[in-house]
């Protein structure tokens, strides 16, 4: 039937195209089916992509990895401003970052008294790095190291090196810290800190995490106060492998519903991300391109339906190309109300009309089909969103490793409207508009 429904379609734009004159080679092809993992919906069976349309001019959205030097943190514009319909969807990196370090940083005054299990006077903390070049990483580290007074500042930005094990606090990359709390000095220390790398080159790896604080606990024992992680993946993987047990508040980022339900059990707190908003804007930016509606409908402005963002959920940076959604922190005092990661954001959860925004195709990728906050909530408010905004979105899932992995599944972008790109590495935003330029 779907078939059928798509020959009929193409047959027809070869005789409207012959109508007009129109010689477009690709018009006269014939249609080939999508390997979608969401079964399509006959009723909203997809138009063919229109063949007019060179796919270096298709909408293309960045999300998750903004195109940048992993090394320097530099935006690259080239990447973010492939064609006028090219956007980046993320987070408030900083913001988040700082919310982080002073959701810490609270912990430890309200439970000042407890905190020091040995009593030696320091405060000792341990750091899992989800990514050295990743800048969402980057500025996490950041963020715990500035709330804590352990940064060190060089060119003036905060060091984010891992330090190995520091145990004598000389590591080069931190100091030890000083907090005055109640009037009385405490000294703060990043025991040891690692990037969660795999033996294959995963990043953000859970169970290189889970691992590690063993190896960390044989070495620091009682004198880990606190365990921190640039994500919930590797946070709820020491936790489960160690802190719940043993009490030690584990502080990590995301609000994947493990991580918020684990509250409960003593897991020290998250950061939502607002994933929820996220997901929506990812294709609601694509939704308007193809629509050629101007591109803040839905998002800033309501739009027929009422769908709307509010800016305390987000902010639109005009010179980056970029949407960020604004973060929230989740402790034991509100996390009741983030149990559910998967649910879509209801400012923005009308159905579109399909006579007004017809089905259209899009190709996304997930770099690493094994990342938790990713595979376990980002995926699954996309899916949520794409019915809800008629898009048929074939999603492919990446080993986290290689660029290569996913672009060989891009094999033929003529079959798609759009692009949901999710980089391995934020250097390489150039092995994927190549093929969209071919
Ligand atoms: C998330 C991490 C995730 C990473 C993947 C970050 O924004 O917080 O949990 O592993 O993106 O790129």
């Amino acid at each position: 039937m779907k078939k059928a429904l798509a020959m009929l379609l193409a047959l027809m734009m070869v005789l409207s195209l012959a109508a007009c004159g129109g010689d477009n080679p690709d018009a006269s092809k014939a249609p080939e089916g999508t390997t979608s993992t969401a079964p399509a919906d006959e009723s909203k069976a997809p138009e063919q992509p229109d063949g007019d349309v060179a796919n270096k001019d298709k909408p293309l959205v960045w999300f998750n990895r903004q195109p940048s030097n992993s090394s320097t943190g530099e935006l690259d514009m080239t990447a973010l401003n492939f064609n006028q319909d090219t956007y980046y969807v993320g987070f408030d990196a900083n913001q988040g970052a700082e919310l982080q370090g002073q959701m810490i940083l609270d912990y430890i005054t309200a439970n000042i008294d407890t905190i020091d299990r040995n009593g030696d006077g320091v405060i000792g903390y341990v750091l899992a790095i989800g990514d050295i070049g990743h800048n969402d990483s980057i500025a996490r580290t950041r963020g715990v190291r500035k709330a804590l007074d352990t940064a060190i500042e060089e060119n003036g930005a905060i060091k984010s090196d891992a330090v190995g094990i520091n145990a004598d606090g000389s590591a080069s990359a931190v100091k030890d810290g000083k907090l005055t709390i109640n009037g009385k000095e405490y000294t703060v220390r990043e025991l040891a800190s690692q990037e969660m790398k795999n033996s294959a080159g995963a990043t953000w790896d859970a169970a290189t995490a889970g691992n590690t604080i063993g190896t960390w606990v044989s070495t620091f024992g009682d004198q880990i106060d606190i365990v921190a992680s640039n994500n919930d993946g590797m946070g709820m993987a020491m936790f489960n492998a160690w802190s719940k047990e043993n009490k030690v508040p584990t502080f990590g980022y995301d609000a994947n519903a493990d991580a918020v339900a684990a509250i409960a059990d003593g897991y020290g707190g998250t950061i939502s991300q607002h994933a929820d908003v996220q997901a929506y804007l990812t294709l609601r930016v694509l939704r308007n391109a193809l629509d050629g509606v101007d591109i803040d409908t839905g998002i800033g402005t309501a739009d027929d339906k009422g769908n709307v963002l509010s800016d305390d959920v987000f902010k639109y940076v005009e010179s980056e190309r970029s949407y960020y959604a604004l973060n929230v922190a989740v402790t034991a005092d509100n996390y009741n109300d983030f149990m559910d990661a998967t649910k879509p954001y209801a400012p923005v959860a009308n159905q579109l009309d399909l006579e007004k925004n017809p089905t259209k195709n899009v190709w996304l990728n997930i770099y690493n089909s094994a990342d938790n906050f990713l595979s376990a909530t980002y995926q699954p408010l996309l899916q949520n969103y794409d019915d809800l905004l008629n898009l048929n979105v074939e999603y492919i899932g990446g080993d986290g490793q290689t660029e290569a992995n996913i672009t060989n599944r891009l094999s033929n972008p003529d079959q798609y409207d759009a692009f949901a790109i999710n980089m391995v590495k934020t250097d390489n935003a150039a092995s994927y508009t190549a093929l969209l330029n071919q």
